[in-house]
């Protein structure tokens, strides 16, 4: 892969000052205790400034007691902060990072359960994601909460950190008072966009006053709302114009979206990369402040282009980061060799919205850097022959965690191919992304030199006569056999009906969804893609239960535009000689739908035979992944590394 030049070139305009051209964005972690950096907080943004990153932005921190937008927010209007900030902006710079803070207040989008405080906002409108109907600030109100702005930069300017962002994206306040969907104030804080801009232009103002003239000020903008009635690309040029011409602002960090579509903040993997990059470019057209462009920017490759093309003189790269700390570093010198966000939104955007802390599908030691992160694993004690069984995410994750350590690994397989059931649920387009993070291990593999030992059934004697003393099984799990009678209509598992290859046209399926996830709407996708007429039983409220809230919005929006139809609260009973007899979980009410294929997905059960094969054979064995319980890519990739640092 071709190194790439202008990456890491630094970036110097004024005030401000990067040593190369990458920022970690604004992202919330939901790890703050009581308002202010804790350990695992610090040592998770520390991470990435050792990775190399030229800033981190410390997530969104709140400006008024009205803001936060869950109980883990950092408070920084609360001078008990600043010792944190000093200690994380020392941290950052020993590795030549800035560190930067967004000023957030959330308006609307939260929920007063959360925040203890009635919502404020422009006016008595609803976010797309509120359970609730914010109060309708007063003038005095705004007067208050720009006096917070002031103050909280002011708090934040006691400290060594190096700049402040005032977030006026993704329907945050600011961006609130500049919309005309949120804002419907008669007053000077509304109606013409000469009034409605007021309060981010008084705010920006506000900033500057409280944090002083020496250091970085910057603002987050949206490039667009991405909502027929929101503002355009061409509105947010304005903006950004008007921005400039405050003369108080060193970059404008440019993204996209609103609670309208809170799935396209953090585009999932259906989106194409460097999606909002466009939107960065127009504005930069019209300024000569740094513009920084972000949305699914993951690749080195792909970042260089950005900055080669001249739509922006910096990249965000949020997700890449996560998934992958020494993004940057290297993205400067072997690209390949990152681990890549897979656009999963399963651990990170995923978890944003259930209040747990910040993880990451493919990198298990996120929010448990100290544990896990760089330079905590140790080469073995002593080095041996070690034997893995399986070639799914588990096994492939333990077979290089342990041949890093120095083992000498030999990886088993049954099928002809590396990748176990990740290959088959990334079987459409939408979700080709997934088959990242096997493919990345496949060839780590190969860099590692683990041998590979394809379409082999690694049986407990084949072991024993290998003299293997150390297994590591994670031999996967297989669909579970029919719980309800069947008799007739035939029955696939999501597996075979992925495979089911051929011209599916008027034919009709139901796909009975145990699960919640994608074992039944890949296969629901893959036939429908096939002409077949497709619908989704769930005994659920709705389908997508066990999805992130964006990728459950992303497939219900392709899947009916496909013509996928969705059958909530219903249970399969029985699969008959024409279709399948359902249940209303509700009513009780018994109804049947015709079908001449049924797909069963009821989830998996353990393979684990070898397991119990290898049981009083004085073989130390160690399992990990669905072959200990069937779930998902985060536990066996966290397993599997779990077992490869323990052996
Ligand atoms: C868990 C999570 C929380 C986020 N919270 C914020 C936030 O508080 N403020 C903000 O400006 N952007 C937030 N974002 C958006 C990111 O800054 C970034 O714009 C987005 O993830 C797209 O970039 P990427 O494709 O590189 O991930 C968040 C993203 C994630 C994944
Ligand atoms: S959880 Fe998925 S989307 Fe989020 S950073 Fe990790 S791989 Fe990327």
């Amino acid at each position: 892969m071709p190194i790439p030049t202008l990456l890491g070139s630094p970036l110097v305009r004024g005030r401000l000052e990067l040593k190369n051209r990458t920022v970690f964005p604004g992202h919330q972690t939901v790890m703050s205790r009581d308002g202010v950096v804790g350990d695992r907080m610090h040592r998770y943004y520390l991470e990435r400034a050792k990775g190399g990153v030229g800033a981190v932005v410390v997530e969104g921190v709140a400006v008024h007691p009205t803001a936060p937008k869950f109980p883990e927010y950092l408070l920084a209007y609360d001078e008990a902060i600043v010792p944190s900030l000093d200690r994380l902006a020392d941290g950052l710079h020993e590795h030549g990072c800035k560190a930067w803070v967004q000023l957030a207040h959330s308006g609307s989008r939260m929920g007063s359960l959360d925040t203890q405080h009635a919502l404020w906002a422009p006016s008595d409108v609803r976010s797309a994601i509120s359970p609730e109907i914010p109060h309708a600030m007063t003038e005095a109100e705004i007067e208050e909460l720009l006096d917070g702005y002031e103050a909280t930069a002011a708090v934040v300017a006691r400290s060594r950190v190096d700049g402040v962002e005032v977030h006026s994206a993704h329907e945050y306040l600011p961006a609130q008072f500049l919309s005309p969907v949120n804002n419907r104030r008669t007053d000077r804080w509304g109606g013409s966009p000469d009034n409605r801009i007021r309060f981010l232009l008084e705010a920006i103002r506000r900033v500057r006053a409280g944090f002083g003239d020496e250091r970085v000020v910057g603002v987050r903008l949206n490039g667009s709302d991405l909502r027929e009635d929101g503002l355009t690309s061409d509105d947010y040029v304005e903006v950004a114009r008007r921005v400039e011409a405050t003369g108080l602002v060193d970059y404008i960090s440019v993204t996209a979206g609103t609670s309208a579509h809170n799935e396209m903040i953090v585009p999932p993997m259906d989106v194409e990369h460097r999606v909002f990059v466009d939107l960065a470019a127009a504005i930069k057209k019209v300024v000569s402040t740094p513009v920084i462009a972000v949305g699914r920017i993951t690749h080195a490759a792909s970042a260089e282009r950005v900055l080669a093309d001249g739509s922006a003189d910096a990249v965000a790269v949020a997700r890449a980061q996560i998934a992958d700390p020494q993004w940057v570093i290297k993205s400067l010198t072997a690209p390949e060799t990152v681990r890549p966000c897979i656009g999963c939104n399963q651990g990170c955007f995923g978890n944003l919205y259930t209040n747990r802390a910040l993880t990451c599908t493919v990198n298990p030691a996120v929010g448990h850097e100290a544990e896990l992160g760089e330079g905590t694993e140790r080469p073995a004690a002593e080095p041996r022959r070690v034997a893995v069984v399986g070639g799914g995410p588990a096994g492939m994750e333990a077979a290089l965690t342990a041949a890093r350590r120095g083992h000498e690994v030999v990886l088993f397989e049954s099928a002809g191919r590396l990748g176990g059931q990740v290959v088959t649920a990334s079987a459409v387009e939408a979700r080709r992304e997934l088959a990242g993070i096997v493919e990345f291990q496949a060839a780590e593999l190969g860099r590692l030199g683990v041998e590979v030992r394809l379409g082999t059934e690694a049986t407990a004697d084949l072991l024993g006569d290998e003299g293997f003393g150390t297994v590591v099984v994670a031999t996967g799990s297989v669909p579970r056999p029919p719980s309800i009678p069947h008799a007739g209509t035939p029955v696939l598992t999501p597996e075979e009906a992925v495979a089911a290859d051929g011209d599916w046209t008027g034919r009709s399926v139901v796909v009975v969804d145990e699960v919640g996830h994608f074992p039944a709407y890949l296969p629901a996708e893959v036939l429908a893609d096939r002409g077949a007429r497709v619908v989704v039983a769930t005994p659920r409220l709705s389908a997508g239960a066990n999805l992130d809230s964006s990728t459950v919005v992303r497939m219900h929006r392709r899947l009916a535009r496909k013509g996928v139809e969705f059958l909530p609260h219903v249970a399969a009973v029985e699969v008959t000689a024409t279709g399948v007899a359902l249940r209303d979980t509700l009513t009780d009410v018994e109804l049947e739908r015709p079908a001449d294929a049924v797909v069963l997905a009821a989830g998996n059960r353990v393979r684990d035979r070898l397991t119990a094969e290898l049981a009083g054979r004085g073989v130390q064995v160690v399992a990990a992944g669905d072959c200990v319980a069937p779930r998902t890519i985060t536990e066996a990739v966290r397993e599997g590394q779990r077992a490869g640092r323990g052996l």
